[in-house]
């Protein structure tokens, strides 16, 4: 099965390991540090939190931006439902906006300001399938309104500009992303004293970690505010040290490869658009298209999966799952029901060759040739 996402793990990430175990300490010692300081000096910062998710990345910002109950917080309802759950988890509200069009599936600048309350306090920027928001309109945007700018990179490490758009931004390691460490997280924030409070945060709200004391004359610590512990350990740094040597080079593969797909689907299946159709700075972390209205999308994936592809959706939205309707009933997002109903996700992945992609296009063609003739809706 030619997978959406593959990690891609070798002899270098294995030896890595090996060596963590001989050195007998598991977590948050030097490679936590390093693994810290090399993922922020490649994005352009001073320096940055390793965590055990984005998740985790997330939560510790709007708790350390002292975001709570009675606050509102924007989110795209087009993403995974960790971003809404973030603001669920310090007792603040997310108040879901639209997306502006099915060719930029990223929130709406215009839904944001209508949805803006006084209760207003921060605005999650997702930046979709790893293509960056607009970075000066939603900082003017934000200083209007004295609002935190959070952006959820999960999708897109590995270029500069992210990190720069407001207070913080969150990265994902998991396993389906452009770079793993399994599970693991890192907050990159501009201003010390708030990537200290997350730092400490991130250990129990302890003043020292076990590492620390170990070079230190003293057993103390004391334990200054409510943390939790969303620590990473030195087996995540060592892999995520290996992989970060290969992320530019495996985002470049994907950008080729994004490129081949737009030219191949614009060949073989002129019915089906490709979002992002305007150049836009990304990190090219999944390949999502439209199919046309005609198409019956569990048609054409069951046609892709018997040809031993997989595909999946991005996203069911947020606002439409169970939790989130029994919270927030009669939220309406026209724009992004109508994308998610449509969307697909193909493989993408810096493993994939030419001859894969060409072979996935002409898959999707045979399986919208047969909706069409069946005359299939969706
Ligand atoms: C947009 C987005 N935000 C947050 C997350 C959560 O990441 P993690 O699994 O590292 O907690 C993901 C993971 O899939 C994601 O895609």
């Amino acid at each position: 099965m030619l997978l959406v996402s593959a990690p891609i793990l070798g002899v270098p990430e294995k030896a890595a390991l090996s060596k963590v175990i001989d050195s007998g300490w598991l977590t948050m010692g030097e490679r936590v540090r390093a693994f810290e300081q090399a993922f922020a000096d490649m994005h352009g910062a001073q320096d940055c939190v390793a965590v055990g998710s984005c998740t985790a990345a997330l939560h510790l910002i709007l708790h350390a931006l002292g975001i709570g109950p009675g606050d509102e917080v924007l989110v795209p309802s087009l993403t995974f439902v960790a971003t809404a759950n973030a603001v669920l988890y310090v007792g603040a509200t997310p108040v879901f906006v639209d997306i502006e069009s099915a060719d930029v599936p990223l929130m709406s600048l215009a839904e944001a300001e209508a949805r803006c309350t006084p209760r207003t306090k921060a605005v999650i920027l997702v930046h979709f399938a790893g293509y960056l928001a607009n970075r000066e309109q939603w900082q003017r945007f934000a200083r209007a309104r004295g609002l935190h700018i959070v952006e959820d990179a999960a999708h897109a490490p590995g270029l500069r500009e992210v990190g720069t758009f407001g207070v913080a931004a969150a990265f994902s390691f998991y396993g389906n992303k452009n770079m793993t460490t399994a599970e693991g997280g890192a907050v990159i924030a501009r201003d010390p004293d708030l990537l200290d409070r997350i730092r400490q945060a991130r250990g129990h709200g302890m003043t020292t970690g076990t590492h620390q004391r170990l070079n230190s004359r003293t057993p103390q610590y004391d334990v200054t505010m409510l943390g939790f512990n969303y620590r990473m350990d030195e087996m995540r740094a060592a892999i995520g040290l290996v992989q970060l040597q290969n992320l530019q080079e495996w985002n470049e593969i994907r950008r080729i490869l994004v490129v081949l797909y737009r030219r191949l689907i614009a060949d073989h299946c002129p019915a089906v658009t490709v979002p992002f159709s305007e150049p836009r700075t990304s990190a090219y972390h999944i390949m999502p298209v439209l199919l046309p209205r005609y198409a019956k999308r569990q048609d054409v994936i069951d046609e892709l999966r018997t040809q031993g592809i997989q595909t999946t959706i991005h996203y069911p939205p947020v606002h439409q799952m169970t939790l989130y309707r029994e919270l927030y009933p009669g939220t309406n997002l026209p724009r992004t029901q109508d994308f998610a109903q449509r969307e697909l996700t193909i493989p993408l992945h810096p493993q994939i060759t030419s001859p894969v992609a060409e072979a996935v296009v002409s898959a999707l063609a045979t399986a919208l040739k047969s909706c069409a003739q069946t005359g299939t809706a969706a």
